[in-house]
C-alpha cells in the first residue's frame, strides 16, 4: 500500500553546522547545477533511476520521478561555524573547486554567512576559532541554536529544515551514563557536563524542534539513545554517521566481492594522506581515535569470520591517516590486501586512489538531506537505516549490527523507496521463475 507522503512544497533550508570544504562544495554545487553550469554527479537522488516491477516490465523511472522530492530549485543553505568566513571565502581557501568556477557564483556563496559557533576546546583541540556562542550553560546554548533556526527558517521562509552536520571530527568520546536517556541528557545540558560535545548540542536542538538531524563526521552527535529517545517523542528522522566517500567506498566495494568467491584475506592496510582543515584536525589523536573506529568497523560485518574463521578469523586491518598539507583536499589512498586462494596460495591486490575528497563527499551530503526531507514528509522516525548506503559507520539500533555491504545498502535503500511508494519489494528471488521456468 502506499504511504501518504506530504508534498514538498515550499522552500527546504539546509543548515549546516560547520561550514568547511564539504559543506561549501555541496552549496556551489546546487548552485551552479541549478544555474545549468554544472551536473550533480554522483547524487542519487538528482540522477539516479529506479527499476520497479519485473525486469520485462522496463519501468525505470528517475527517483526524483518516482518519490516526491525537494527540488534544487528550493533549497536555501544557511549553517554554523568557528571561523567568520563565509561560504565563498571558504571555497576559495577550501582548493576544491576551481577558482573561476566559484567566481561564477560569488554573489550566492558570499551571502551565506556562517552564524556564531557552540565550541569546546576538550572536544576539539586543534583549532582557534574567532566565531563562538557564549551561554552559561550547555542547555542555553541549544537554545540559541533553536532560536538560530527558527529565526533562518523565518527570514528565508522556509516550509522544512534538514540539519546536516559538516562539521570536524571531535575528539573520540565513548557514550556514558550521561547520554542514556532523554532526561540525563537534558539534567547533563543544564549542568554542563563535561561529556556532552557540541556536535550533540546541535542534534539536541534540531531533533527537539522536529528537524530531522544527519551526522556527517564520525563523531557521537545523534548516536545515542538519549536523542533516539527524543527522535521518537518528536517525530523526528535521524541519521549517521560519516559520509561513505573515498577510502570505505572502496573497501566496501571490493570486501563483498571477496567474501562472496571465499577469497580468504590475512590483511588490509589502509593508508592515506591528506593536507586539507579535515586531515589537520585528525593530526589530532583524540580525533583520528574516532575516525579510525568509524573505518575499522567495515570489514568484520562484510566478511563474518564467524562462519569462516578459516578464511577471515585473523585478517590484521590497520589504517593510518597522515596530514600532509601540500596534498590540500586532493587526498591519495593505498591498500595493500594480502589474499590467499586455492590450497592456501598467496596473492596481493594494490589500490592507488588519486581522489578529491569533497567532490566524493557532496553528493552524499545533498542526498542525505534529500531523503532525510523525505522520511520526514512520510511520518518516518529515529534512525533510518535504509541510508546506510551513505555512511562509513552507519547508525543502528542498539544491539543491531550494521550492515556495511554496499550492495546489501543499495538494495535495501531502494527498497524503502519501492515500499513507500507501495511497490513491490525487488529481492530478485520471484517465485514464478522457480515454478514455471526451472522445474522440470
Ligand atoms: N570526503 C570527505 O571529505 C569526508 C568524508 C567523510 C567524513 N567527512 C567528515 O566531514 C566533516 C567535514 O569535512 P570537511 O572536509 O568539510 O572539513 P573542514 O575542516 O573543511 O570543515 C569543517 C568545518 O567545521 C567547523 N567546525 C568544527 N566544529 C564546529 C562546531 N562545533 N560548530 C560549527 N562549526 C564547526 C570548522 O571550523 C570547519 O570549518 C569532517 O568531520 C570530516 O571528517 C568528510
Amino acid at each position: 500500500m502506499k504511504r501518504e507522503i506530504q508534498k514538498p512544497e515550499g522552500k527546504l533550508g539546509i543548515l549546516t553546522p560547520g561550514m568547511g570544504a564539504v559543506a561549501t562544495t555541496l552549496m556551489a554545487g546546487v548552485i551552479a547545477s541549478r544555474k545549468g553550469l554544472a551536473q550533480p554527479i554522483g547524487s542519487l537522488s538528482q540522477m539516479g533511476t529506479i527499476r520497479l516491477g519485473k525486469r520485462t516490465e522496463k519501468r525505470n523511472p528517475l527517483i526524483k520521478d518516482f518519490v516526491p522530492l525537494a527540488s534544487l530549485d528550493d533549497i536555501v543553505f544557511g549553517g554554523w561555524d568557528l571561523f567568520t568566513d563565509n561560504a565563498y571565502e571558504t571555497a576559495m581557501k577550501a582548493g576544491v573547486l576551481d577558482k573561476h568556477q566559484i567566481e561564477e557564483i560569488k554573489d550566492e556563496l558570499i551571502n551565506i554567512k556562517p552564524m556564531k559557533a557552540v565550541y569546546d576546546h576538550k572536544h576539539l583541540v586543534n583549532l582557534t576559532p574567532n566565531n563562538i556562542k557564549e551561554g552559561a550553560t550547555k542547555m542555553d546554548l541549544a537554545k540559541q541554536l533553536m532560536e538560530d533556526i527558527e529565526n533562518f527558517k523565518k527570514a528565508n521562509n522556509c516550509s522544512r529544515i534538514v540539519v546536516l552536520w559538516c562539521g570536524s571530527t571531535e575528539v573520540y568520546t565513548k557514550a556514558s551514563a550521561v547520554h542514556q536517556s532523554l532526561k540525563s541528557l537534558e539534567e547533563g545540558l543544564k549542568n554542563n557536563d563535561a561529556e556532552i560535545p557540541p556536535s550533540m548540542i546541535y542534534a539536541y536542538a534540531a531533533v527537539k524542534l522536529g528537524y530531522p538531524y544527519i551526522n556527517g563526521a564520525p563523531n557521537l552527535s545523534c548516536d545515542v539513545p538519549a536523542i533516539v529517545e527524543l527522535a521518537h517523542e518528536t517525530n523526528t528522522p535521524i541519521f549517521g554517521k560519516d559520509f561513505k566517500s573515498g577510502q570505505t567506498l572502496m573497501k566496501t566495494i571490493l570486501a563483498p566481492g571477496l567474501r562472496a568467491r571465499l577469497i580468504g584475506l590475512d590483511g588490509w592496510f589502509s593508508t592515506n594522506i591528506l593536507g586539507n582543515r579535515d586531515g589537520e584536525v585528525l593530526d589530532d589523536p583524540g580525533s583520528f581515535r574516532t575516525k579510525e573506529v568509524s573505518k575499522s568497523g567495515v570489514l568484520d560485518d562484510i566478511l563474518e569470520p564467524q562462519l569462516h574463521p578459516e578464511l577471515y578469523a585473523n585478517t590484521y586491518h590497520k589504517i593510518r591517516i597522515e596530514y600532509y598539507p601540500p596534498r590540500g583536499d586532493f587526498k591519495e589512498s593505498w591498500d595493500n590486501l594480502d589474499i590467499f586462494g586455492w590450497m592456501g596460495y598467496k596473492m596481493q591486490i594494490k589500490i592507488n586512489f588519486s581522489c578529491r575528497d569533497s567532490i566524493l563527499a557532496a553528493p552524499l551530503a545533498l542526498d542525505l538531506a534529500i531523503f532525510m526531507d523525505l522520511a520526514k514528509r512520510a511520518g518516518l522516525r529515529g534512525i533510518q537505516e535504509w541510508l546506510s548506503f551513505y555512511c562509513k559507520s552507519p547508525q543502528t539500533a542498539q544491539g543491531l549490527p550494521a550492515q556495511n555491504d554496499l550492495f546489501k545498502q543499495l538494495e535495501k535503500f531502494e527498497n524503502t523507496l519501492r515500499f513507500l511508494e507501495g511497490e513491490d519489494l525487488i529481492t530478485h528471488l520471484g517465485l514464478d521463475y522457480y515454478e514455471n521456468e526451472l522445474l522440470a
